[in-house]
């Protein structure tokens, strides 16, 4: 298994697993534009195929996570805590001193891989997501 950047190359792979994951999920176009900006990463870890997949802005030291999602076959082996972990270095590295992140409050399985990697709870929006409505919870974690 190996953890690299994602190219223009890996989209199809991004976006399917996108589309497997999210009710609502980035438009192809959109991955495709976000693939080419130099400001956006998108790690994954591979086998033979692209199992899972983070991606962040960097904003100055920030890194804002835009999307993670594992292939819904490999989930719960660990796989987004290895990529994750991996990343947190590659990320350090490259003069990343904070993530931060929301996630709707009824996701307990993303709750519990940001709490298991060490992201805090910072605050709450409530309200912010539809379909159906509910409240995002803010985490941050410092490198
Ligand atoms: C959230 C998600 C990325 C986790 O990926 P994963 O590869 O299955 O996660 P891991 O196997 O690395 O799990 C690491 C830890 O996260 C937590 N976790 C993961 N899935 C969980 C679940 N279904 N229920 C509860 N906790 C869970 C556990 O603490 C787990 O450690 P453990 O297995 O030792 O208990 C995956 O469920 C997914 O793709 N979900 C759909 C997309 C999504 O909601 N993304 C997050 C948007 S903010």
């Amino acid at each position: 298994m190996i953890v690299r950047r994602c190219t223009k190359d890996d989209l199809e792979a991004i976006y399917k697993i996108e589309k497997e994951s999210f009710s609502d999920p980035l438009k192809k176009e959109t991955l495709e534009r976000d693939l080419a900006r130099d400001s956006y990463y998108c790690y994954g870890l591979f086998d033979t195929e692209l199992m899972t997949f983070v991606s962040y802005e960097k904003v100055f030291d920030e890194g804002q996570i835009i999307s993670v999602a594992t292939a819904p076959c490999l989930r719960r082996k660990g796989f987004s805590k290895k990529l994750f972990e991996k990343l947190t270095e590659l990320a350090k590295k490259d003069g990343v001193a904070i993530f931060t992140l929301e996630v709707r409050s009824d996701n307990t399985a993303a709750i519990n891989l940001y709490k298991s990697l060490g992201f805090k709870e910072v605050g709450v929006r409530k309200g912010y997501y539809e379909n159906p409505i509910c409240d995002a919870i803010l985490m941050d974690l410092q490198l």
